[in-house]
């Protein structure tokens, strides 16, 4: 099948400077890249994706707008776990690119000021996570408060609990004075150095290691067909701890991030359709007044460097029992799209997970998109994660529910869990308990007495077995305690 022209390397600025990164090269992990090519300014430390000490900043110009070509605003991601082969015809900024001609820019002058750098490993990248606050902030005529902040900080770990004047410093950044990184670092010319490269695919191979990102979805339907043991690899988030850890090498990959449709969320007559390139903050933004509890769960999910560089459709696949999305999916009845030479097969989620990570997936399919049914206002939900630290924390437990509602009523309920099993579980039991009952405090302390026999949690370093079964008794009794404010009682 024809594709478009095929290139070998791949095309980005670094602080403005043209690299062209084929080879060995474009398999690094892009912290490394950096390091080694005289930008140490980026640090790794933890190399998982959890301390923030790595963070850059990057603009993508958009495969959507091929005739037109935009760049995203920047974001800030995690370099040590993002491999460089996903960075082709992005604009990124390390710490050393955020002075301007060794003037400090806005953010590092209040750092300095009120003392918020105190040690070399945090700093550069508490630094690139305000400098993007600062950015969107100045570009979206918004402000800085002290709750943005602490936000944009989840994912910056300091050690030696220095927040304090990290956050003054944040809080007195004058966006006046801010001079945009949009204004530097991606500028007409670099778009029309990148724009005639666009609708190329990517093939590049280092010993046995191989990377396609074919541009469109006829071609990697193909690939994936011919070559079924290739792994599809979205933002890697979860890979590129993986691989870090030696656990698992990304050597024959593919990505879909220069297909446009995988690119797409939108709004249709069944539902919220996710594309399998759609990041978690993509996501967040998009349902927060159509799917508000989706939205707000999202919140919660990671950091934002995770939530900018991770995407749905990856946690989905990855099929992890502590996915955090899954159990919000499996309550709103959301279903796989998965393309292959044989046509497009819609999977319930509900039917997805057959045993710990064994899923309802052909090996020559693709995951091409989520579909999020939007029920009615009859519809009430609440999704829960316990972990223990609120944010930038793996689950303990999650919780789903999703109730339909004729007064006081429930005439349907969906219930789903996860941390309690070797996969995220519906619970049809409950389900059928709760269907024609009315909503009150009985109800849900029986439905949390009765899930102790249903689930099977095992005990490791997140929580003992019987701390999550308490758990999960205790969320029915939050999820009645929290809906109780929406739903009239009897
Ligand atoms: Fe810790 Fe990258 S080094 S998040
Ligand atoms: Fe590095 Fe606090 S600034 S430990």
């Amino acid at each position: 099948m024809a594709d478009s022209k095929i290139r070998n390397e791949i095309h980005v600025f670094i602080n403005g400077v043209e690299h062209s990164i084929g080879g060995e090269k474009a398999f690094l992990p892009l912290a490394q890249y950096l390091r080694n090519h005289s930008l140490p300014g980026t640090k790794v430390v933890c190399a998982e994706g959890d301390c923030g000490a790595c963070t850059v900043l990057v603009s993508k110009l958009k495969a959507t707008q091929a005739e037109n070509p935009e760049w995203s605003d920047f974001q800030t991601i995690n370099s040590c776990i993002a491999p460089m082969y996903l960075f082709d015809l992005t604009s990124l900024v390390t710490v050393e690119g955020l002075s301007d001609q060794d003037e400090l820019n806005e953010v590092q002058d209040k750092m300095r000021t009120f003392h918020g750098g105190q040690c070399g490993y945090c700093t550069p990248g508490m630094v690139c996570a305000l400098s993007s606050l600062a950015e969107s902030s100045h570009c979206h005529g918004k402000s800085i408060s002290e709750k943005k902040a602490r936000n944009h900080l989840t994912g910056n770990l300091c050690r030696c609990t220095g927040y304090e004047p990290i956050l003054q410093a944040a809080t007195h950044v004058d966006l006046s004075k801010w001079k945009p990184l949009k204004e530097r670092y991606l500028t007409t010319q670099q778009t029309k150095t990148f724009a005639p490269l666009l609708k190329d695919s990517l093939h590049i191979e280092a010993g046995q290691r191989r990377f396609h990102a074919p541009f469109s979805l006829a071609v990697a339907v193909d690939q994936k067909n011919q070559s079924p043991e290739t792994r599809l690899v979205a933002g890697a988030t979860d890979l590129g701890v993986l691989h870090n850890k030696g656990k698992s090498f990304l050597d024959n990959v593919m990505s879909l991030h220069k297909i446009a449709e995988t690119e797409k969320i939108e709004s249709r007559a069944d539902g919220v359709w996710v594309g399998a390139r759609v990041t978690l903050t993509q996501l967040e933004n998009y349902v927060e007044s159509t799917l508000p509890e989706l939205s707000r769960l999202l919140r919660i999910f990671a950091s934002p460097q995770i939530k900018n560089q991770g995407t749905l459709v990856g946690n989905v696949m990855n099929g992890s029992p502590i996915g955090d999305s899954i159990p919000a999916l499996l309550a709103l009845d959301a279903k796989v799209h998965l393309q292959s030479v044989d046509g497009l097969r819609e999977v319930p989620l509900s039917q997805f997970y057959k045993a710990y990570k064994v899923f309802d997936v052909r090996p020559n399919e693709i995951a091409t998109g989520i579909l999020i049914p939007v029920p009615g206002p009859e519809w009430k939900h609440r999704f829960f994660k316990v972990s223990l630290r609120k944010d930038l924390d793996i689950s303990a437990v999650t919780f789903a529910a999703s109730l339909k509602m004729d007064g006081v009523k429930i005439t349907e309920a969906r219930f789903a869990m996860g941390g309690v099993g070797p996969t995220v579980v519906r619970l049809p039991e409950l389900e059928k308990s709760a269907q024609g009952r009315n909503f009150d405090e009985a109800l849900f302390a029986d439905l949390g007495k009765q899930v102790r026999s249903l689930i099977k949690p095992i005990s490791d370093l997140r929580a003992s077995d019987e701390y999550c079964l308490k758990v999960a008794e205790n969320l029915f009794k939050k999820c009645h305690l929290e809906l109780e404010q929406e739903i009239p009682c009897p």
